[in-house]
């Protein structure tokens, strides 16, 4: 045969294996085992081509055919422990690599593959036997010494594993794998300063090291040092983007700096390199529901709510219909809309998250080409925003004292600027009725006194005395003293004219006491009239009612007796209603 031949069929392959041209590589060595199939050096060349290839069984086949025709052969062996390992396959690559490492003693990586399985069979003395003779070795294995602390910290000998990383420092001391894997062990001991230390050494010595920049900073976030420790996760970040702990971290310090966009980004960043982490998802839901207060959820559990408006919407809606959902949430009324045959529907939703929700929902109904969702405050959005306008408004943008979210002004803006002349709204109108409350313990807190005998008046700076306090009174002890009487009308297709920032209507009414317990303050609620026929109250009694009621307690509890009048001033502005010196006369 000839040799010279050979060689330069093999040389030429290796070339080409090198410069990454597979399927050349394939077809020079395959000619030199053609001419040679019994050529041990090749076919352990071609099983390392068939493994690049990802063709792992030829591999096999290959470097066992080059092991049948000599048994020592160092590369297949140790390449077969490879890959055995690499399929889980633990107990022949335990065979193939002790076979290799009686060939090659002097290997620390053939040595530190059998300790590494031997570690996965929990026989860590063995593992650290093997790993013995390669502390003394030369040049320095670096490797054997940090698997060695890590062998120690597994059968809980953190001084032992210190004591190893310190000696391998001393050898190496730029070593920065030492350094972070010492910090680790001095952080779990409580020692944060040593531990800082290192990994400030670590990050100092490597600025481009992606541990290094990753542990300084998620070391800083979680001790008091936020910001700076975003500088160093921002880097480790840029050194390896695809690494899904960083992004993690990153979320978590962000979270601790009170950055919630970006700490949903983070999240979202990593579930998208790995959805199974399940603490990251629960992690990203809660930061999300501070998005989405806990009454959103209770509200669209609001099945009679939710019908109202649906019957209103269904009974409204024409073919010419141009709906406007002030405040779509989830997107239900505009997607209600939509569904009733509206031509075209705007929803505007101010909240991004809640925004990006609602465009999912719908996507997922398939109202995508129907609905045009603006994220903005409707009071953003202008009549070149809206073409054709909207001729009827559908919204749902009221607190349990009616006017706290702000929907007279939303109504305001959106029937003089944004619609047709003539527009419906549902709901159309809505009226403000209350009663006397006698609730004792609620107004023990309202203003804050004493409690068990201790004066927590200190506690009363977190209250605010002039706003009523949402209440489900069905929940409290109480009582009233009074029928029910009415407080506001609001007709929201005709709606007052604008009031200036600081001003405010006012008006006196009388009211009959019906019991003699002290009065604490007025408990109010509203009916909606979603057209001339269908109303929704959120009066007490009706069940899953999301909004529950308002409570205005007075400053001082008035005792009157049965029969007598209170008579009490009711303020309104365009965004709250509050009552008033209220005096028995
Ligand atoms: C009470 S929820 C109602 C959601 C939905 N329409 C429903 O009925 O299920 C009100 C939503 O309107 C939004 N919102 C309130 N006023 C708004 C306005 N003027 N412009 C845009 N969004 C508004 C709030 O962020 C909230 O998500």
């Amino acid at each position: 045969m000839d040799t010279t031949h050979k060689e330069s069929l093999v040389e030429k392959a290796k070339a080409y294996q090198q410069k990454g041209d597979l399927a050349n590589a394939e077809i020079f060595f395959s000619e030199a085992l053609s001419n040679d199939p019994n050529s041990v050096e090749t076919l352990s060349n071609l099983g390392m081509l068939y493994l690049m290839k990802g063709n792992a069984q030829q591999a096999i086949d290959s470097w066992q055919k080059a092991l049948s025709l000599d048994p020592e052969n160092l590369e297949s062996l140790s390449n077969l422990g490879f890959i055995c390992t690499q399929i889980q396959d633990f107990q022949n690559a335990l065979i193939y690599l002790e076979k290799a490492s009686k060939v090659a003693p002097e290997r620390d990586d053939i040595g530190l593959q059998i300790a590494q399985i031997k570690t996965h069979f929990g026989q860590y003395d063995e593992a650290k036997g093997i790993l013995k003779p390669f502390l003394d070795s030369e040049p320095l294995s670096q490797n054997s010494y940090l698997m060695m602390a890590q062998l120690e910290l597994l059968t809980n000998n953190s001084a032992g594993a210190k004591s190893n990383l310190e000696q391998l420092l001393k050898k190496d001391p730029n070593l920065v794998e030492a350094m972070i894997n010492l910090a680790s062990i001095l952080e779990t001991e409580g020692k944060a300063e040593d531990a800082h230390n290192y990994l400030t050494q670590a990050a100092q010595k490597a600025p481009f090291h992606f541990q290094a920049n990753l542990e300084l900073g998620r070391f800083l976030g979680q001790n008091g040092q936020a910001e700076e420790g975003l500088t160093y996760l921002k880097k480790a970040v840029q050194i390896q983007p695809g690494d899904w702990g960083i992004h993690v971290h990153l979320g978590n310090t962000y979270q601790e700096i009170g950055d919630f966009d970006n700490t949903i980004k983070s999240y979202k960043k990593a579930l998208s390199i790995n959805p199974d982490d399940l603490g990251t998802r629960q992690n990203l839901s809660r930061v999300m529901s501070r998005f989405v207060p806990p009454w959103h959820l209770r509200m669209l559990a609001d099945h009679e709510r939710n019908d109202a408006f649906e019957q209103a919407i269904e009974k409204a809606i024409k073919a010419e219909s141009v709906a406007l959902d002030i405040g779509t949430g989830s997107g239900l009324l505009a997607m209600m809309a939509a569904k009733h045959g509206a031509q075209k529907v705007y929803a505007c939703e101010q909240s991004k998250y809640i925004a990006e929700a609602a465009k999912e929902n719908i996507g997922k109904n398939g109202y995508a080409e129907k609905i045009q969702l603006f994220q903005a405050k409707s009071t953003q959005l202008t009549a070149e925003n809206l073409n054709p306008k909207p001729n009827i408004i559908v919204a749902e943008i009221f607190d349990s004292g009616l006017l706290g979210e702000h929907a007279v002004p939303s109504f305001r803006h959106a029937l003089e600027s944004l619609c047709e002349e003539g527009t419906k709204v549902i709901p159309k109108a809505a009226e403000v009725k209350g009663k006397l409350l006698h609730a004792p313990k609620s107004s023990s807190v309202n203003p804050i006194t004493k409690i068990s005998g201790f004066d927590l008046s200190g506690f009363d700076q977190f209250r605010v005395p002039e706003e009523y306090i949402t209440q489900n009174l069905s929940e409290i002890t109480h009582e009233f003293c009074s029928d029910e009487f009415k407080i506001l009308d609001v007709d929201f297709e005709k709606l007052w004219p604008a009031m200036a920032p600081n001003q405010c209507r006012r008006f006196d009414i009388s009211v009959e006491v019906t019991d003699n317990k002290p009065i604490h303050g007025i408990a109010f609620w509203f009916t909606l009239f979603m057209d001339d026929s269908i109303m929704l109250s959120s009066a007490p009694g009706r069940k899953d009612n999301h909004w529950g009621q308002a409570v205005s307690f007075f400053n001082q509890p008035i005792i009157g007796s049965s029969g007598q009048k209170l008579k009490v001033t009711v303020n309104y502005t365009d965004t709250k209603i509050w009552f008033e010196d209220p005096q028995l006369v």
